[in-house]
């Protein structure tokens, strides 16, 4: 009965210290997170086999990729990728990725694709 009292009392102790290390993990990830990281977790979905429209990242693409810097200006795609275009979803479905973070996933997309 003793054995059983304390094994109650210190249950919720244990489950405690389990929660407060996974907080501590998801935190780290989001200080690691540039745009490398975001665009394998998020946008490669679209954005490597032309899903729905989405114009592939990759330097047969390249052409594609400069003309759009070109004529609509870098901010303005940065924006489009904010804000979200037909099917591309806002943030590109990264509802906690920042401004600056999208800002990064899409310097490291324009990189990927060898637009200049
Ligand atoms: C559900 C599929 C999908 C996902 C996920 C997705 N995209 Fe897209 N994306 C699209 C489609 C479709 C377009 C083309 C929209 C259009 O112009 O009609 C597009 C276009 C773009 C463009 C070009 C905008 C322009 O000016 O034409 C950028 C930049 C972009 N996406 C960035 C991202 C980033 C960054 C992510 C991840 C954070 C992402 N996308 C995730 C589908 C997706």
């Amino acid at each position: 009965m003793l054995i059983r009292f304390f094994l109650i009392m210190t249950l919720p102790l244990v489950l405690a210290a389990c929660t407060d290390a996974e907080d501590a993990s998801s935190a780290g990830e989001v200080v690691a997170r540039d745009g490398a990281s975001i665009y394998r977790q998020y946008c490669v979905v679209c954005h490597s086999s032309g899903a729905g429209g989405a114009p592939v990242v990759a330097k047969e693409n390249r052409l594609h990729w400069s003309h759009e810097v070109e004529e609509e200006g870098f901010e303005a795609i940065v924006r489009e990728a904010i804000n979200g275009v037909n099917a591309m979803p806002p943030r590109g479905g990264c509802m906690d990725c920042s401004d600056d973070e999208i800002r990064a996933t899409v310097i490291h997309m324009l990189q990927l694709s060898g637009a200049k």
